[in-house]
């Protein structure tokens, strides 16, 4: 049977521990045990006990997990999966002792800016081929290695390719070109290029630190972006203290993400706030920067997501798993957390209500795990659990 959306009618049975997000005071993963899930036209239609099925799911194909432990597909609500050239040359000095600098994203800006528009979407189509059959269901993605008006509009219309969530970063750095004169770049991403890419983003971005872009600069781009409707998102506190996470929740921001270096000022604005801290452990592994102490931020009543940050320089890596398994082993958070910052948070981050959960309603975004409990994700790191994807009530090929 097959529903308007093309997607087949389907009961997903056998289900030994659902993750639906839907929270309660004990379980931040709304647990069902013995489960099940009726998906009608990519949409979740019905979860619960297995027993309790309703009559209509008598009619549909049944797919019995066998005991399997099913969650939400990953959001991962920060990416920057368009771009050319490489900096695995960079990664081997880094481990070697050289430090992580913002300086790296102008080779990839160069690589970028000479890259053909068929080279830059082979490149994307293959990451995006890469993280689905990990489990990635929903990701952003962002500009901003090319730092022209006409590269940046490719990046952004490159992106809009292959997902909705597409984020202007043209407030990167500042390029090699405008180097002497880096408010005149500010005017650039707040009117030309800002006008060229805005049909195909959601979001604005801005990079809000020492060798980046200043709170005045940054508030500049972030409020031509809000005055054109884009949502707002901030780079921040990521190489140092900052006015980033404090700018960030001034302006109303979904997310602010890094978040390395936070006082107790920046937790107490983010605890009192609607935005969301994005952590992105790839980073800190890949740069050998401190993990900031999630535990600490979730018992502050911080919202937490995570994400992989997927890029060339600070963490090339699109591996939301590996991202669970960091926040547990590295940050404190306890497996059940980590699951849901993957998931609810990276939902709660992109601000969407559809994804990031399974209840009825939501778009039928599932991994279905080799594994009996979602713990798995960091008790076996870099092995590979993800044994079905469903996108909308489609099977994902891997
Ligand atoms: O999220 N913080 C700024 N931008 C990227 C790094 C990009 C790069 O090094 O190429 C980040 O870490
Ligand atoms: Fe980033």
């Amino acid at each position: 049977m097959t529903g308007e959306s093309g997607a087949p009618d389907l009961l997903i049975t056998g289900i030994g521990e659902l993750t639906t997000n839907v929270s309660t005071p004990d379980d931040v993963c709304g647990t069902i045990h013995d489960a099940a899930v009726l998906v009608r036209a990519g949409i979740v239609a019905w979860t619960g006990p297995t027993a309790e099925a309703p009559d209509a799911a008598s009619a549909v194909p049944v797919v019995d997990v066998d005991g399997a432990a099913v969650t939400p597909g990953f959001v991962d609500s920060h990416t920057h999966l368009v771009f050319g050239g490489d900096r695995s040359a960079e990664f081997v000095a880094r481990m070697a002792g050289r430090p992580y600098a913002a300086g790296g994203i102008r080779s990839t800006v160069a690589a970028t800016r000479s890259a053909t528009d068929a080279e830059l979407r082979a490149r994307l189509r293959a990451l995006v081929a890469e993280l689905r059959p990990q489990g990635t269901t929903t990701f952003e993605i962002k500009t901003g290695y090319g730092l022209t008006v006409a590269d940046e509009e490719r990046l952004a219309r490159l992106a809009r390719e292959v997902t909705e969530e597409v984020t202007f970063l043209g407030a990167h750095v500042v390029p090699e070109e405008f180097q002497d004169d880096p408010d005149a770049y500010v005017d650039l991403v707040a009117g030309p290029m800002l006008d060229a890419v805005a049909s195909h983003c959601r979001w604005i971005d801005v990079f809000c630190e020492r060798g980046a872009f200043t709170p005045a600069q940054a508030d500049r781009v972030l409020a031509a972006g809000a005055a054109r409707g884009l949502g707002i998102r901030v780079h921040g506190n990521q190489l140092g203290p900052g006015e980033g996470v404090r700018l960030a929740v001034a302006r109303g921001a979904a997310s602010v993400d890094h978040g390395t270096y936070l006082d107790d000022v920046d937790i107490a604005a983010l605890a009192g706030s609607d935005t969301v801290l994005t952590l992105l452990p790839g980073v800190e592994f890949s740069t050998r920067q401190p993990y900031p102490d999630a535990r600490a931020l979730w018992d502050a009543g911080v919202t937490i997501a995570l994400a992989s940050d997927c890029n060339p320089g600070s963490s090339f890596t699109s591996s939301m798993p590996l991202m669970i398994a960091l926040a547990v082993r590295e940050m404190g958070l306890t497996p059940d957390e980590a699951v849901w910052a993957a998931t609810a948070g990276g939902a709660a981050a992109l601000r969407r209500e559809d994804v990031g959960v399974l209840r009825p309603g939501a778009r039928a975004d599932l991994v279905v795990l080799r594994a009996p409990t979602r713990a798995y994700l960091a008790y076996r790191p870099g092995v590979p659990l993800i044994e079905g994807v469903l996108i909308g009530g489609r099977g994902v090929a891997g």
